[in-house]
């Protein structure tokens, strides 16, 4: 299977997971997209959707998928997204895409977070994937210096700009060892918005489109 059918493989594998008449959190990027395609096949049997960024919105709705506002939800038992990098501790680094913020917001409401990847998402230690921080753009500078004490080394996302008004540095050169405590240690940097580690809340199963099929890791 290529990459592609990896993908769309487990966007498929996500759809039995879905609860009739629920309202779901839908996440952002190549693999997401391939699972909105899918959701569409049984949008008669959900309420809706809560969309982790425009361009979710957008495919949702000209699919003909209600997007519903968060503050109106209060219930999302699934929420489906993909991955930069997960381990077999379900500990994600995200936001390769940039909607790494609404992704932490949505999913941190859903009850489940189920993970479609291609299993080159797949690795032993998080890191080689640089790590995306959304930083308000006045606090650019001090926050890109706070990371590099850290040992890392940020680099601006160029002629980019967040759903919501900020900007992301990628940060190279991390072994990321210990993620729930860099997760952490990064939100306390004044300035920073999210980071794109999902590990003190991370992913609750990964459906893993490999060569040999679907690979499920709970
Ligand atoms: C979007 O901001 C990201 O978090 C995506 O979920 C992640 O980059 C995975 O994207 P692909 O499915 O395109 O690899």
């Amino acid at each position: 299977m290529t990459q592609d059918e990896q993908k769309r493989a487990a966007a498929q594998a996500a759809i039995p997971h879905i609860p009739i008449g629920a309202i779901i959190g839908v996440g952002t990027g190549s693999t997401a997209n391939y699972f909105i395609d899918e959701l569409a096949k049984i949008k008669h049997k959900i309420e809706g959707a809560v969309a982790s960024s425009e361009a979710t919105a957008q495919r949702l709705s000209k699919h003909g998928i209600d997007v519903l506002d968060l503050n109106m939800v209060t219930d999302i038992p699934v929420y489906v997204d993909g991955a930069d990098e997960i381990t077999k501790h379900l500990h994600m680094i995200k936001g390769g895409g940039g909607a790494l913020t609404r992704e932490k917001i949505v999913s941190a409401v859903a009850r489940k977070f189920i993970c479609i990847a291609d299993q080159s998402k797949l690795v032993d230690i998080l890191g080689t994937f640089p790590l995306p921080v959304e930083v308000i753009p006045m606090a650019r500078s001090y926050v890109a210096r706070q990371i590099t004490l850290l040992g890392g080394h940020p680099a601006l996302r160029q002629d980019f700009v967040t759903d919501n008004g900020n900007v992301i540095l990628d940060v190279h050169g991390l072994q990321i060892m210990n993620p729930v405590e860099l997760e952490t240690t990064l939100n306390q940097i004044v300035g920073v918005v999210t980071n794109g580690l999902f590990a003190r809340k991370g992913a609750d199963i990964l459906l893993l489109g490999t060569d040999k099929g679907i690979e499920t890791i709970t």
